[in-house]
Formats: structure tokens, C-alpha cells, sequence
């Protein structure tokens, strides 16, 4: 039988935005009739995380709320950002050690029938933090020892904006530095498809460079155009991957009912504009 997952990503759950709580509570009560196997969670999964322990603990509810099995990675707005990005909120070991508190280990390693599912914390992979070098050797491992699973990898930032090849520090995507290291590994691996959030637009772009890339639309809002470039488009709902167990997978975007289409250009004050 196949098994379904749901993930969601960019929730930016937080009890000061009620806005984003209400798109949360629909897609909840969505998913409670859905019924998937797992629900996993790409990151921002909380809208101030990175400045304190009180919004992360709150999206954690949240989740547990849901009734259902899921896993989280963190995201930009849980544990800070790539310090490359520069911003005054860089991932750092203070962030990362409030995120495990709460939520624990910002990486998993699951395995279903003929997959295996992977979720990094692709946000310290730019800081010379011990937990960087472990993060690798965890990746490392749970590749080798697949025994002829499918990967499936789950990142918040996607590994590349438009090509792997692009040498830019940028906000949107993992670093160069990192993609290298991770591509290095994957390379050596059977790679479904790598899943994605952080940008709140909606991508499948099939196979290129040798792996299928696909980037979730957010639950909480988008990013009108006139505030960021579209890349992909930018509806709010979650992803539905169906796995077989010979390999085989599907995904489809859903919009679920109730889904306020909030644009963050219109909510000054939550943020400085950046999803
Ligand atoms: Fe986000
Ligand atoms: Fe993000």
C-alpha cells in the first residue's frame, strides 16, 4: 500500500498572528479528514523562533494538535539564518539549542516501504558549529546504509534557485558551499526527489541536473509580485506525496478550503519584507 505524506511548510505559526493561526486551523482540520501517513513540516514552521523560544513552543501545539505522525526541520524563522545572508538573526548554537529543547533534533532520518526519508537543517550548514560536521556525517550515513531504498531529502531553503551551478550567496537557496557538499553525497545515492519550502511559491520542476526538485507552496501567506520575483506561483496549501513502495511517487499540490490568501507586502510590521 502506498504511503501518503503531507507536507506543509512556512506555517509561521505564532500566537501574536492570528491571521496565520486561522490558515493553520483549516489545513488542520483538512489533514485530520485526510488522514496521511505522516505530516512533514519544512521549516519557518514558527514566525519569530528566531528571536525566542515562545512562538516555536507554540507551533509545536500546533503540530501536536494535528492528531497525526509528523516530523519538523527548521527553517530560517526557527533557528536564524545562513550568517552569509548577513541580518541580525544568523543561526548560532544559542538558536539551534532552543529549537532541540523544544522541538528536539533539527534533522530525521524515517523509513517507510522502499523509502527512506531524510530531513536536514540546511540553515546551519553555513556556521562553523560543531553540529554542522555531525549534520554531514548523519547525511552521510543514513545514505550508505539505505539498502536500496529511494531517498527522499527534505530541506527548508531548495538547494539551487534556477541552476546547481550558480555561485551567488543568496537568500532563497542553500549556500554553494553546502550544495556542493550535499550534491557530493547525493550523487552517490537513489534520489526520489528533494521537497523544499522557505520561498512560498510553488514549483515542480521535474528532473533537472539529475534530481527532481520540488518546492512547496506556504500555509501562513505569500509574497505578491510586487514585492517578490515569481519563480514558481504562489497559491498557499501543502503538498501530497504518494510513495510506492517499488519507487514509484506522485505529488500534487492541494489548496485546501478556508486558506486565506494573505501577502505579507500588505501586513507591514510582521516582518522586514523577506518570507
Ligand atoms: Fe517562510
Ligand atoms: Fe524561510
Amino acid at each position: 500500500m502506498a504511503f501518503r505524506i503531507a507536507q506543509i511548510s512556512d506555517t509561521h505559526l505564532s500566537a501574536q498572528h492570528p491571521e496565520f493561526t486561522r490558515n493553520f486551523d483549516a489545513l488542520a482540520a483538512h489533514l485530520r479528514a485526510a488522514g496521511p501517513d505522516l505530516v512533514v513540516n519544512t521549516g519557518d514552521i514558527s514566525a519569530h523562533g528566531e528571536l525566542a523560544g515562545d512562538d516555536v513552543a507554540f507551533a509545536r501545539e500546533k503540530m501536536q494538535s494535528l492528531g497525526l505522525d509528523w516530523l519538523a526541520i527548521p527553517g530560517n524563522h526557527d533557528v536564524g539564518n545562513d550568517p552569509q545572508c548577513g541580518g541580525a538573526t544568523p543561526a548560532d548554537a544559542e538558536r539551534l539549542a532552543r529549537w532541540r529543547s523544544i522541538m528536539g533534533d533539527d534533522f530525521f532520518c524515517r523509513d517507510v516501504p522502499g523509502w527512506r526519508l531524510i530531513g536536514l537543517d540546511t540553515l546551519i550548514t553555513g556556521t562553523d558549529l560543531p553540529e554542522v560536521e555531525a549534520q554531514f556525517a548523519f547525511l552521510e550515513q543514513a545514505l550508505a546504509t539505505a539498502g536500496g531504498a529511494k531517498i527522499a531529502l527534505f530541506l527548508h531553503k531548495p538547494l539551487c534557485e534556477v541552476t546547481m551551478a550558480e555561485t551567488e550567496v543568496t537568500y532563497w537557496a542553500v549556500q554553494p558551499g553546502p550544495r556542493r557538499r550535499i550534491l557530493d553525497l547525493l550523487a552517490k545515492a537513489d534520489v526520489g526527489f528533494v521537497a523544499s519550502g522557505h520561498v512560498h511559491q510553488w514549483q515542480d520542476r521535474g528532473v533537472q541536473e539529475g534530481l527532481r526538485q520540488i518546492w512547496s507552496p506556504a500555509v501562513a501567506f505569500m509574497v505578491g509580485d510586487k514585492w517578490q520575483e515569481p519563480m514558481g506561483t504562489k497559491p498557499l496549501g501543502y503538498l501530497e506525496h504518494v510513495l510506492h513502495e517499488d519507487g514509484r511517487h506522485e505529488c500534487r499540490l492541494v489548496q485546501p478550503e478556508g486558506l486565506t490568501i494573505n501577502d505579507l507586502g500588505l501586513m507591514p510590521g510582521i516582518y522586514p519584507m523577506a518570507a
